[in-house]
């Protein structure tokens, strides 16, 4: 078997880095493949998988290699308080267009029209991944896989589909956009193949989607307020979907 670092550097230029034990759990959980993981402390990562993780403890222990702590700093940009790191290879565009395009569809897919902040494109990820989404779509410039996106998703990118496309190319499925001038969300039930689109952090939703759009809906808010930050607002029309869907909630068990 080659040596960890030897691996790290076959893969270090496609795969995507999973920084923290959280984040290998997650990718592990939701069947990453993982060619090679490292830790500063292999009985501590042990010891918190048996606690945390017991569906992948085996896993884990099987992957992981423990390295000198100067090692594990030079192969992260900011070493994680769990001093674990790993690498996944990413899901090939096939594979999650494939799975963006099935139908019938049974969960929505979130579209994230020209998103400026990594953190919140992240915290979408890990949202869409939470309620079962089918995947996340970002239009425009922000690599949905950067991986301060990737940070901010825990891991979850392997536990729905997310990929970049073009506006002409989003998924088949009636188009809700999420607008605070929109009709009040509290009227409408989503649909399980909805498409739930939702405008950038500085101008809103762009022209081209708005078009597109099949419905334009707002989340309840006072007047005088004029938006919601833009993972908060899919948090709650995820929400509202799975309260007035046809999906039933996903299931909560490991941690
Ligand atoms: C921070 S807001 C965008 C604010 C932007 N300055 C604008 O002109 O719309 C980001 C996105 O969150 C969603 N959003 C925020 N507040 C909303 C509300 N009250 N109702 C519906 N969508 C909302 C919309 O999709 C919006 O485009």
């Amino acid at each position: 078997m080659t040596d960890p670092l030897t691996r790290w550097r076959e893969h270090a230029g496609s795969a995507v880095l999973l920084d923290g034990f959280h984040a290998l759990k997650h990718a592990l959980r939701f069947g990453a493949e993982v060619p090679v993981a490292v830790t500063t402390d292999r009985p501590a990562a042990l010891a918190l998988a048996e606690e945390l993780a017991g569906d992948v403890r085996d896993a884990l222990d099987a992957l992981l290699v423990q390295v000198p702590a100067r090692t594990y700093a030079s192969l992260v940009q900011r070493p994680h308080p769990t001093g674990v790191a790993a690498l996944a290879v990413r899901p090939s565009r096939e594979a999650n267009l494939r799975t963006l395009g099935r139908a019938p569809r049974t969960a929505p897919v979130v579209v994230l029209d020209n998103p400026r902040n990594l953190g919140n494109a992240g915290a979408v990820i890990r949202l869409a991944a939470g309620f079962g989404a089918t995947g996340v779509v970002t239009t425009g410039t922000l690599d949905p896989w950067h991986p301060t996106v990737v940070r901010g998703g825990a891991g979850l990118h392997f536990a729905t589909a997310v990929e970049h496309l073009g506006v002409d190319e989003l998924p088949a499925g009636p188009l809700f956009a999420l607008d605070p001038e929109g009709e009040d969300i509290r009227g409408t039930k989503l649909p399980d193949d909805a498409v739930l689109a939702f405008g950038s952090e500085r101008s809103g939703l762009s022209a081209e989607l708005r078009t597109r759009a099949d419905h334009l809906l707002a989340l309840p808010m006072r007047p005088q307020v004029s938006s919601y930050n833009l993972a908060t607002s899919v948090a709650m029309t995820l929400y509202h979907w799975s309260l007035t869907g046809g999906a039933s909630a996903p299931a909560r068990a490991l941690a």
